[in-house]
């Protein structure tokens, strides 16, 4: 959000601000944004959802109808019912911050651990509750036991937190990396399937890939990839930054033996907090980094997950926020965010001189869409789509494909995409 932007919407104007703080300082700030927040209950699902019905989602969240933010992939928003349960949660811990009433801050954790390993069809005891993707997958090019002669294989499109953190890792332990690398347009699986296939070699130890990347929404064939390393006795580790919240994931059935994502992205919960799934078989395999006090109660998480005090309201935020998606439907959030961004594709095609880097194909790209807009100023487009038309996206600047990354998710609506469209069109026209 720029400073001086119209959007801030539990921003409060400094007259508003002043009014309360005579009123009672800053529990009497806090009863006036809890209100904000306030939401209807959300009805059951239709069997066939309908705009209107995503237009009573939309309603769940608190950014004000005008404001368009296609930007899943980076950050997304939380639902109020999250934000009333990080609230309230706050408000407890903080009138009363004794070991006594915190107890059940601690049965809070046990239960999003329950919840989250739900969600992902895996057990509790397998669940380490993070920071974020950038910390499970450090923790896990930290943990497993490298050293000279053993080979790390690699996707050359992952994210830095799964490719300079092993790329460093590796002067420090002397273990060697091996890449495979991306293919533009997306060539399918089975492209991805032959070539990882033939990069193994008797020296790799740990298969380590995006589940969808960040860059231009290239989907991988995880359950494919995991089998085929399992084969070979060779651990996997897939990112699933991008595929958490997004994809209906079943971990049971693909497989991998680490799995990372973030609370803040596709699963709309609260700021750090995220997830790494721990494989049963894989447990034996992998030390933990950090090691302090708090763990957790049950599984791996009693050795792994030491990392001190944590922000438990916030943990507790993040169950809320898979409860949200479950309520939906995490297959009806799936085909929501694809016809969004099928809708998008097709859109994008229309427009004289964008070139897209992200495949039209479903089985090869779900939610994230990037291109590039012809020879136009990329940042000035992306500038004047917020402060214009109030469209949020990202830029991917450098030489790597650049251009505009569109990410849609299920709080988004057709009329957004419509709009996004059509602001893009108006502005290439008028030449940026
Ligand atoms: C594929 C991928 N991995 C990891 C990350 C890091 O996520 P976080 O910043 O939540 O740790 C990102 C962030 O965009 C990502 O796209």
């Amino acid at each position: 959000m720029q400073p001086n932007s119209r959007y801030q919407p539990s921003a409060l104007s400094r007259r508003t601000f002043a009014r309360i703080f005579a009123m009672g300082g800053s529990a009497a700030l806090f009863a006036q944004s809890g209100a904000a927040w306030a939401r209807p209950a959300l009805q059951t699902t239709p069997a066939a959802p309908t705009e209107k019905f995503w237009a009573k989602v939309r309603e769940q969240f608190v950014m004000p109808r005008d404001l368009a933010v296609m930007n899943a992939a980076n950050l997304c928003p939380s639902p109020g019912s999250v934000l009333e349960a990080m609230y309230k949660n706050t408000q407890d811990m903080d009138r009363d911050p004794s070991f006594q009433n915190r107890v059940k801050m601690a049965h809070g954790k046990e239960e999003t651990r329950r919840i989250l390993a739900e969600f992902l069809r895996v057990s509790p005891e397998e669940i380490v509750l993070t920071r974020n993707t950038s910390e499970g997958n450090n923790l896990v090019s930290s943990g497993v036991d490298l050293k000279p002669g053993d080979e790390v294989l690699l996707f050359a499109d992952n994210h830095p937190s799964n490719l300079a953190a092993w790329q460093e890792k590796s002067k420090r332990w002397g273990f060697s990396i091996r890449l495979v690398e991306q293919a533009n347009p997306h060539p399918g699986f089975d492209y991805y399937i032959d070539a990882f296939r033939k990069a193994f070699t008797v020296r790799t130890r740990i298969l380590a890939f995006t589940h969808l990347t960040s860059t231009v929404g290239d989907l991988f064939p995880a359950k494919e990839l995991c089998r085929l390393a399992r084969e070979r006795d060779v651990l996997t580790l897939i990112d699933g930054a991008q595929s958490f919240g997004l994809l209906d994931t079943d971990l049971r059935d693909i497989q991998p033996d680490f799995y990372t994502g973030s609370a803040h992205k596709w699963p709309c919960g609260p700021k750090e907090v995220g997830v790494l799934y721990i494989n049963r078989t894989a447990q034996p395999k992998i030390w933990a980094s950090i090691i302090s006090a708090m763990p957790g109660a049950i599984g791996i998480s009693k050795t792994f997950e030491a990392f001190g005090q944590r922000d438990e309201p916030a943990i507790i935020g993040f169950a809320e926020a898979l409860r949200f998606q479950t309520h939906i439907g995490s297959k009806i959030i799936e085909a929501r965010a694809r016809a969004l961004t099928q809708m998008l594709i097709q859109g994008l095609q229309k427009i004289d001189g964008i070139k897209l880097w992200t495949s039209s194909d479903p089985s090869r790209a779900v939610a994230v869409a990037s291109f590039l807009p012809g020879n136009h100023d990329i940042l000035k487009l992306y500038a004047a789509l917020y402060e214009k038309h109030h469209i949020a996206c990202a830029t991917r600047l450098g030489k790597d494909r650049p251009g505009l990354r569109f990410s849609p998710h299920f709080y988004n609506t057709q009329t957004e995409v419509e709009r996004a469209l059509s602001a893009l069109g108006e502005l290439m026209k008028a030449g940026g």
